[in-house]
């Protein structure tokens, strides 16, 4: 099923218990050698960490930073890639910090056009099961993911998606994989035997999240529209969503339609009001929202999650979420008497 989720007829899943920052380990160990060159596409506060983790395992990290709100400049991921011979790029396809969806089909059509033996490794913990995304189609060769979001499952599971030629790469390294727990030779015979139905133990599974995420797969996997139709629904949320930004006069971190997320929204708070002061009033209301979490601009904005059968089915979750955000903001002085503006809690 993870393979129908991410479109994909021959990579190899791993489903190994911890969070999507396992991933990460997973990633950086079995492909990455020291004084490989690695160029990361750094949207935000999660760019960040996954670079640090490269480099934890020797990767020689090259960081294309984007302005806050922005994402990637393809020019100058052209310009790295005709220079550079990268053993590896990464994308985060939303990066949660600021709600910028990253354009991994560009990205990927980009590396296989000038440089085809760079590894196209994409952080989709934040967009897995919301945001399009077709391995095979568009040439990723590692997709790190977590249950816990758009998947729709309890935290708990890392996910991982490798190419035959990632896994391919890891066989044919100079030097040993630096880890244990995260080295896919270990889990390979591992995840094999679950496809075959058979036992076999290297370490102990998360069992009763397992259940959980084959149950969210057969959730995703029932819309009638396919993955298309999960596609879809998220993007319609997001809508809304947005619209009741632009409707409350506020604006969202991304800078553009095409720069943002469907699977989450960052809002820029009005002058003079901070996360501190709104989160508390949300939370009052029985909306948990996250604050900022970009540095030294963390006060100034807030962040809203829509995305996974919660925020996608006709339950009216997402109906409380908006009321409760206008009412907060009010509450907090800021009049949300617009036009068109949603009713507050
Ligand atoms: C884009 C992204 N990458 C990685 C992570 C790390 O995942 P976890 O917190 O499950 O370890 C997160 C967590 O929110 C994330 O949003």
């Amino acid at each position: 099923m993870l393979r129908q989720v991410v479109a994909t007829e021959t990579a190899q899943p791993f489903i190994i218990a911890g969070s999507g920052t396992l991933g990460w380990d997973q990633a950086a160990a079995n492909l990455i050698e020291a004084q490989d060159k690695v160029l990361v596409l750094s949207n935000g506060y999660f760019g960040e960490g996954l670079a640090d983790c490269l480099e934890c395992y020797g990767g020689q990290v090259t960081r294309l930073r984007a302005e806050p709100g922005n994402r990637e400049d393809l020019s100058l991921v052209r310009k790295e890639l005709q220079t550079i011979k990268y053993k590896a790029i990464t994308v985060t396809q939303v990066d949660t910090s600021t709600g910028v969806l990253g354009d991994v089909q560009a990205v990927a059509k980009l590396v296989r056009e000038l440089s085809p033996d760079t590894l196209v490794i994409v952080d989709g913990v934040c967009a897995t099961a919301a945001e399009r995304l077709y391995f095979d189609a568009w040439g990723v060769d590692v997709l790190v993911t977590a249950s816990q979001k758009a998947l729709g499952c309890p935290a708990g599971i890392s996910v991982v998606v490798a190419s035959q030629r990632a896994l391919a790469t890891m066989s044919s390294r100079a030097t040993p994989v630096p880890a244990y727990y995260a080295s896919w030779a270990r889990w390979l015979p591992i995840m094999r035997s679950y496809e075959d139905r058979a036992v076999k133990y290297f370490a102990t599974p998360c069992v009763q999240t397992i259940f959980a995420l084959n149950t969210s797969l057969k959730e995703i996997l029932a819309n009638d529209g396919g993955m298309e139709g999960v596609f879809v629904a998220h993007e319609r949320t997001s809508e809304r969503v947005k619209g009741a930004v632009e409707a409350w006069g506020l604006q969202t971190v991304a800078v553009s339609k095409e720069a943002a997320a469907t699977a989450m929204t960052a809002v820029w708070l009005p002058e003079g009001i901070q996360a501190a002061d709104l989160l508390p009033k949300l939370k009052a209301r029985g909306v948990v929202a996250a604050g900022g979490i970009l540095a030294g601009l963390a006060h100034r904005y807030f962040r809203l999650g829509h995305m996974g059968i919660t925020a996608t089915q006709d339950n009216g979750y997402v109906d409380v979420m908006l009321a409760a955000v206008a009412g907060a903001l009010e509450e907090c002085g800021h009049s949300v008497e617009q036009k068109n503006a949603p009713p507050r809690l």
